[in-house]
């Protein structure tokens, strides 16, 4: 049965687990994946910048012994002459044996995979959700700190247009014992749906402006990008843009144990003076990233090694 991945809850918890491990095994054993996907196709299509994500699956598919084609930018495919996604993916299921999509509108990875006859996988799609940005937030904390559940984190920034936030918390929801302090200004607090779930799965969450006082209590500390690219005016993002920005003096509050996380690009958000910090792990969580995407790959083309 053709499979896709378009949000995070796609997998069940048990399946998330099996995914890391494997990721974990890769990891340890590259060789023995090195020709996994020998004569396999992966295809790029994204509408939408990107850095760690597309430049990931493409380095997760040569790893495993595949090639790679697509599209970096809209401007470079048939989008610019008006071809529909449903169309373009229709097209690309020929040519390409699994397929990431990046694109601004929210739903269209789901459009996507409607017509396509290999399997989509989300890479953002607009201010929605972030599943595989998930992944790699997952096999990090899981690595890192040894266990997924009674955990306190604590989400910072632009928790309504930030998709890998909202990724995050469905998928962190389902493990018992965690708490979530999200950190925000007003104007910027998760969508309604994300609290909507959340008092539905039981969780302790709470909805605070200040990082210097909720800091102390965490466990993990996800920071996040103002979305300038989802604003609807240059002016608020402006009054936004710095209203979060962690250095030393804050991590001096924080647990000697806390991890901070970033799914990266960073702005003014974290001071590189932190950067040293040995519990900043956000560029060895980029590095995770790629594990789990190869993971994924073999998972979805349902290739056993
Ligand atoms: C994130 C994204 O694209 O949503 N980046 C990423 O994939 N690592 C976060 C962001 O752009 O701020």
């Amino acid at each position: 049965m053709l499979r896709h991945l378009l949000n995070p809850m796609d997998f069940s918890v048990e399946e998330l687990d099996r995914l890391m491990d494997l990721a974990g095994d890769i990891e340890r054993n590259p060789d023995k994946y090195a020709h996994a996907c020998d004569r396999k196709t992966l295809a790029t299509c994204f509408y939408e910048p990107s850095t760690r994500t597309r430049l990931s699956f493409e380095g997760a598919m040569y790893h495993l012994g595949g090639h790679v084609l697509g599209f970096s930018s809209a401007d470079s495919s048939s989008a610019a002459k008006g071809e529909s996604v449903s169309d373009t993916m229709r097209v690309i299921s020929c040519y390409a044996d699994i397929a990431a999509i990046r694109h601004p509108k929210e739903g269209a990875a789901l459009v996507a995979s409607m017509k396509s006859t290999i399997p989509v996988i989300n890479a953002g799609d607009g201010g929605h959700q972030h599943p595989t940005q998930t992944l790699t937030d997952l096999l990090t904390i899981r690595s890192l700190k040894g266990h997924l559940d009674n955990l306190t984190i604590g989400l910072c920034g632009d928790l309504k247009f930030g998709r890998t936030v909202h990724s995050l918390i469905e998928a962190l929801s389902r493990y018992e014992g965690v708490r979530f302090l999200l950190i925000s200004p007003p104007e910027l607090r998760v969508p309604s749906y994300i609290r909507e779930h959340l008092d539905k799965t039981g969780h302790y969450y709470e909805e605070v402006q200040s990082l210097d006082d909720a800091i102390t209590s965490l466990d993990i500390l996800y920071m996040t990008r103002v979305q300038k690219e989802r604003f609807f005016n240059e002016e608020d993002y402006i009054r936004m843009k710095d209203f979060y920005i962690l250095n030393k003096a804050k991590m001096a509050l924080a647990k000697e144990d806390m991890l901070v996380l970033h799914p990266l690009p960073r702005v003014n958000e974290i001071s590189v003076e932190v950067d040293d910090d040995p519990r900043a792990v956000y560029f060895q969580q980029a590095q995770y990233g790629m594990y789990i995407r190869m993971a994924l790959i073999l998972t979805l083309l349902e290739l056993e090694v």
